[in-house]
């Protein structure tokens, strides 16, 4: 009888304690913390709702990466080795999750970056995915918008030359601006962290440039963005989605005003069911409007969980196959299919800051950049 009663508590146990371990990997503290703060939140409201699968119980397992490369690789191997997660989520920053996928792959564990948007995160790997597009289409809308619809001739751009994104993301917007549009661009560079740019700004003025981009993330545009206002720069600014937070017009107030990014969300645009529904749940939950990176990380979380059922599995092999697969996911922040790389097809969209808020201005899709 005992041993029955043993028996039967051990089997309970089995039943109650087991779990299925998603790692989350992002920049909570350090440079870029909004954005992993925004994303969390995604991932905390995609949790409320959905918290099992396969009948068990998910837990999340949170890992900072202090907003740093190294950090990003250890937290990695930190999450796989000791936590024994079954996936992971993260990071935002390009070269942070190309750190961090160096482990993911050796380890055959499945990452799914947010919002990394350069090529090398998942190329040539097979255990690495993303829910975002990438920057050569970035890049292109961006040298489209500059040419076509700003008429730009002459592009300041500002480069974090500590940033793969970025420098990355400068090479895509050139190739297409100085082919197609004759522009003439002056490259000048920073790096994550610095606070004062007016020597490179004093460079842009002498270049006469009627555009200043930045490649970089929200907190160097909105400093570099309030010290060309004061040094009396009259031109247009635009950036890519490392502007994309509400922190960018908190730090820039009025010197960021009128400044246009490409993205991969805005609340405004939500337009299927399940877009709307995660607005109105957000709002309830948080108070604020979602930002972007809230919408992916929620979006990252749930494709993760339905690569999962359809696995049937909780071999990290196997949901990786599943995750691979993914075609016709309807994410909050628009469908999501899987290419053969591991990156999502998905449109640009193009927002501006007005009346101190993120305004949609437009849509350009992959067909549109042929
Ligand atoms: N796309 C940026 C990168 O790859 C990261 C980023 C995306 C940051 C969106 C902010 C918002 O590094």
């Amino acid at each position: 009888m005992k041993r029955f009663l043993l028996i039967l508590f051990l089997i309970f146990s089995i039943f109650v304690f087991s779990e299925i371990k998603i790692g989350v990997l992002l920049p909570l503290t350090g440079g870029i913390s909004a954005f992993g703060d925004w994303t969390k939140k995604g991932i905390e409201l995609a949790y409320s709702q959905k918290s099992t699968v396969l009948g068990e119980k998910i837990t999340l397992v949170y890992a900072d990466t202090r907003s740093e490369k190294t950090e990003a690789a250890n937290a990695m191997a930190r999450l796989i080795d000791k936590e024994k997660v079954v996936a992971v989520i993260g990071e935002i920053a390009s070269s942070n999750s190309i750190a961090a996928a160096e482990i993911a792959e050796a380890r055959k564990v499945p990452q799914v970056a947010v919002t990394s948007t350069n090529p090398l995160v998942t190329q040539g790997k097979k255990f690495v995915s993303r829910v975002c597009f990438i920057d050569p289409l970035q890049g292109t809308a961006l040298a489209e918008f500059a040419g076509k619809t700003l008429k730009a001739k002459k592009v300041a751009i500002f480069v974090d030359i500590e940033q793969d994104y970025s420098v990355g993301l400068t090479n895509y917007f050139k190739e297409r601006f100085e082919k197609k549009y004759k522009g003439q661009i002056l490259e000048v560079r920073y790096k994550s962290g610095d606070q004062e740019f007016s020597a490179q700004l004093a460079q842009a003025l002498a270049f006469n440039s009627d555009v200043i981009m930045f490649t970089g993330y929200y907190n160097e545009i909105a400093l570099a963005a309030q010290q060309a206002r004061a040094m009396g720069y009259k031109g247009y600014f635009i950036a890519g989605d490392g502007a994309d937070a509400p922190e960018l017009i908190k730090i820039g107030g009025q010197a960021v005003e009128g400044l246009y990014f490409t993205t991969h969300y805005v609340p405004e645009a939500a337009k299927t069911k399940i877009a709307k529904d995660f607005v109105d749940a957000f709002k309830k939950k948080f108070n604020t409007l979602p930002a972007m990176n809230a919408a992916l990380g929620y979006d990252a979380y749930m494709l993760i969980v339905n690569a999962i059922e359809r696995a049937k599995s909780k071999d990290p092999v196997k949901i990786n196959e599943a995750i691979r697969s993914t075609k016709g996911f309807q994410g909050v922040s628009g469908n999501i299919d899987i290419d053969e790389n591991g990156n999502a097809v998905k449109d640009v969209i193009i927002v501006q800051v007005k009346g101190g808020k993120f305004t949609y201005v437009t849509t350009i899709g992959p067909e549109d950049l042929k």
